[in-house]
């Protein structure tokens, strides 16, 4: 906690360490009233580095040091040492030596989960990024890699189980009710990927046998209440390490592979080596309790922190302006890993509206930043959907670009010149530049420019020459210190249609036969503006633009509505069909937010989700995800000076209309779609589920008492959450109060003994613009089951009703925005990382209309003056009012 500004740090200042730590001993006292830890730590000085004789400072917060040693000298405060309160500095110290530190620290008092805390009395860790601080000192940077041993000595009855990072190499009794274990990790890591674990837990164990024929033992730990909820992770663990030998050569090194659930967690989850500690809600799991949504996210957060084993430990950051390296990569794979998994389609649309809805908006905001930021002032502000999201399509262009097979090289080029090594993206870039021979010098302004380029395209079509031609500008807006940019190299994927819908062939050259010609090209974009011309067409075609989301950017296309609804049934990418039908209701909506007085709502919106709704042939994952109607955070990402009141309304009313107009459809659509078999997790069956819950909820908003009938049945009835869920979401959003109440306590009864789906109960309440007005989330901040140290409940209550309870929220007499002040306030003091994640709305400011802008900036203001800022909070709150 500070007062006063802090620092900022800068890329350009990136010096490598003085000193390098070869060896970490660390031994662990856990008790009931605090922790003692002895470190020790073989020191030599860095050949790299020219500051010789230079002090020996290590990083640390919130510790006591009760002694340190150097090579078995007790070394004296003041004469030999200096504690600043964020440093140890050793004045004097030979070019090799050996250093124990001894601190004691309380875990269970520490609120703001980073460095050794307790939950559910349980003690563990989150070192990442800068936690191990916390623990003792340390030079707490990722290019200091070590090998660690670490004892840990507790009570047998409370801490039967004793985890740490690598192969468990002794254990025993200590007498008087204590014992303890001791872990060795082989590998050399950064600091950040240390973790402890002690508590009563009990294992699911299973076996993967590994491509070179070595069986791993894998582990998960859990809560004994959580027992039967392990499955789902475990096969998802199995799956991802069979997927990453498969397709990037990726074997597992150590012997054990183990996980850790844990109910107070601030992020998903960690990838600590070898063992990897997991939020709850991203690793338990059961038919009952779990929604589809929730299966799918754990299959891919298991993936992601396994794959992070290579993309991230094995090879790691120099720096955190490098978390990009890691972060990007790693969401690529599992993306990619997902979408092998299920439907490729939904994948990338799922991935293209978080970016579009969240990335962009973050991207056009005060705290913009590159893929690869300059600065920072507190690292923990910088785990965005810019780091990871951005950094994932960043990499997803390379692939694209190179291909398959080149970019299969360039990784392998990448793990193995770099192994065991602390890098940068750069050096990820020239991996793939090696590999493939290709040229990658102006694609890496994507990594040092912010902001989402925008392209603008028109076209025109000679009918004499029977030439298409299409214009491509492009744009990138300015953002906080970045003016003026250069153009980037945007692979640019497209199709073009002919008049009954065929995929017409792609010859780029007046000679050449069309027979061989493509039908699909990734163009690629490097210029300001640039003309492409498409030769030997017969008519003007409908041109089908950055298929599957080629690259984070926006397009800018006069299509007529006539146009979109021919792509939305015609073109043979799926991404594309989806995408049309977003921009249609887009459309639709926006016409109706400037002229609201319009009568007839766009028939042909109607006619289009009728066909969708009645073709079996289609694909049903598809059509579950195309009648989905863009988000009100997209309308409002898309809008110049947002209303979000009349944002919502005309939603609210091209909502109602479709369900009017295609009532009997929706019945039909709901009864097609419900029976046939036990509940799986495949995209058919999601897709199912998705169908007759989407059918559900919008009858229920018309007030259709069939509709209300068949969610009250379906709501009890349900034999998995998906559908308990489905239908308790359809009656909360609807006006039948009676039903609404009824089923919350009925699902509040049923499952208060289950914090996971609590959360969901909160989170259910906390989005609906019926049950989630302010008054209602003020009480679920009073309900028994809230609990202000569990970020969980914090972002199922304060941060659904600010993310997704638009209307609520931006309740146009500021009471919304009041609210979250209080709260970021409050939360700041706990648990300041949590604090400064909540805040991002009402950082966002000055895109609204001037009568909630003014509001919000209010209400930051508010917080701005609050006493004793912390770092994290500091810095978002400062940039955004600048
Ligand atoms: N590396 C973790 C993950 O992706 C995120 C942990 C970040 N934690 C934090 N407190 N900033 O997968
Ligand atoms: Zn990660």
């Amino acid at each position: 906690m500070r007062t006063n500004q802090p620092q900022t740090i800068h890329l350009s200042e990136y010096k490598v360490p003085t000193y390098l730590v070869d060896t970490v001993d660390l031994c662990f006292q856990l008790y009931d009233d605090g922790a003692r830890v002895h470190s020790t730590l073989s020191v030599r000085q860095n050949p790299e580095s020219k500051d010789v004789s230079a002090p020996f400072t290590l990083d640390g917060d919130s510790l006591n040091l009760e002694r340190v040693t150097l090579d078995g000298k007790a070394l004296v405060a003041g004469d030999d040492y200096e504690e600043t309160g964020e440093h140890l500095v050793i004045t004097e110290v030979p070019s090799q030596f050996e250093l124990t530190v001894v601190t004691w620290i309380e875990p269970q008092n520490n609120t703001r989960l980073e460095g050794l805390y307790k939950s559910s009395g349980m003690f563990c860790t989150q070192c990442e990024a800068e936690g191990f601080r916390c623990i003792t000192y340390f030079p707490d940077r990722p290019d200091v890699m070590a090998r660690y041993r670490t004892r840990i000595e507790a009570d047998k009855a409370t801490c039967p189980v004793l985890l740490s990072n690598g192969n468990d190499i002794d254990r025993g009794d200590l007498g008087s009710g204590r014992h303890f274990v001791t872990w060795e990790d082989p590998f050399p890591k950064p600091s950040y990927l240390f973790a402890l674990v002690a508590g009563d837990l009990v294992e699911k164990q299973d076996t993967f046998t590994t491509c070179s024929g070595r069986d791993i033992d894998l582990r998960i730990y859990v809560e004994t209440r959580n027992a039967a909820k392990c499955e789902h992770a475990m096969d998802s663990l199995k799956r991802s390490m069979r997927w990453d030998e498969e397709v990037y050569g990726r074997e597992y090194d150590l012997d054990i592979f183990m996980i850790v659930a844990v109910d107070d967690f601030n992020m998903g989850a960690m990838e600590n080596k070898g063992l990897n500690i997991f939020n709850s809600s991203c690793v338990l799991a059961s038919q009952e309790t779990a929604t589809d949504l929730a299966f799918q996210r754990i299959e891919a957060i298991v993936a992601h922190e396994y794959f992070h084993n290579w993309s991230g430990n094995r090879v790691t950051c120099r720096d955190w302006f490098q978390l990009s390296l890691k972060e990007g990569f790693t969401v690529f794979r599992d993306s990619t890993f997902s979408a092998d998994m299920g439907s490729p389609t939904v994948k990338r649309i799922e991935d293209a509206t978080l970016l579009r809805t969240a990335q962009f908006a973050e991207d056009a905001g005060p705290m913009a930043h590159p893929v690869r930021p300059a600065s920072y002032m507190e690292i923990s502000n910088f785990y965005t959907l810019t780091i990871y999201e951005k950094g994932a399509e960043v990499v997803r262009m390379i692939h694209t670009l190179l291909g398959p097979e080149l970019f299969r090289k360039g990784s392998d080029l990448y793990f193995e010149r770099h192994d065991g090594q602390a890098v940068t993206t750069d050096d990820f870039v020239k991996a793939m530049e090696d590999a493939s021979g290709r040229d990658l010098t102006q694609f890496r302004l994507w990594y040092d420019q912010a902001g989402t380029p925008l392209l603008t395209v028109s076209d025109n079509y000679d009918s004499e020459q029977g030439v298409y031609r299409l214009t491509i500008q492009q744009t990138i807006p300015d953002t906080p210190e970045q003016t003026n940019k250069q153009s980037q190299h945007i692979p640019f994927a497209l199709g073009l249609l002919g008049i009954e819908g065929e995929a017409l062939p792609l010859r780029l050259e007046s000679t050449g036969d069309a027979a061989n010609a493509p039908t699909e090209r990734v163009l690629e974009l490097t210029e300001a503006s640039q003309t492409f011309e498409f030769y030997g067409l017969a008519q003007k075609p409908v041109p089908s633009l950055l298929r599957h989301f080629s690259a984070p950017v926006r397009v800018v296309y006069p299509w007529s509505r006539e146009q979109l609804v021919f792509l939305m049934s015609h073109d043979p990418d799926g991404f594309n069909r989806w995408d049309a039908g977003q921009r249609l209701a887009v459309d639709v909506i926006q016409s109706l937010i400037s002229s609201p007085e319009t009568a007839e709502i766009e028939p042909r919106l109607v006619e289009a989700y009728r066909a969708l709704l009645a073709d079996l042939s289609l694909d049903q994952a598809l059509v579950a995800k195309m009648l989905q109607l863009p988000s009100e955070a997209y309308l409002i990402e898309l809008a110049d000076s947002p209303d979000v009141a009349a944002i919502h309304r005309a939603r609210e009313r091209v909502l109602s209309h479709l369900a009017t107009s295609l009532r009997d459809e929706l019945v039909a659509c709901y009864h097609a779609n419900t029976g046939g078999g036990a509940y799986e997790v495949t995209p058919e069956s999601i897709a199912r589920r998705s169908l007759r819950n989407t059918a559900l909820s919008w009858l229920l908003l018309i007030n259709d008492d069939a509709g209300r009938d068949l969610a009250v049945k379906q709501y009890s009835d349900a034999d998995n959450m998906t559908d308990r869920m489905g239908a308790l979401r359809a009656l909360v959003n609807s006006d039948y109060a009676a039903e609404r109440s009824q089923a919350l306590a009925d699902f509040y009864e049923r499952f208060q003994d289950d914090p996971q789906v609590v959360e969901q109960w909160f989170a259910v309440q906390a989005s609906s613009d019926r049950a989630g007005q302010l008054p209602q989330v003020q009480t679920l901040l009073k309900h028994a089951a809230f609990d202000w140290k569990n970020p969980n409940k914090i972002r199922s209550v304060i941060g659904v009703f600010a993310g997704q309870n638009l209307a609520a929220f931006h309740n146009p007499d500021g009471s919304g925005y009041g609210f979250l002040a209080d709260q970021v306030c409050r939360l700041d003091d706990s648990n300041p990382q949590i604090a400064a994640r909540l805040v991002a709305p009402l950082t966002r400011w000055k895109k609204f209309a001037p009568t909630y802008s003014a509001l919000m900036h209010k209400a930051l203001g508010k917080i701005r003056d609050k006493p004793e800022l912390s770092a994290d909070l500091y810095e978002v709150v400062h940039k955004s009012l600048e």
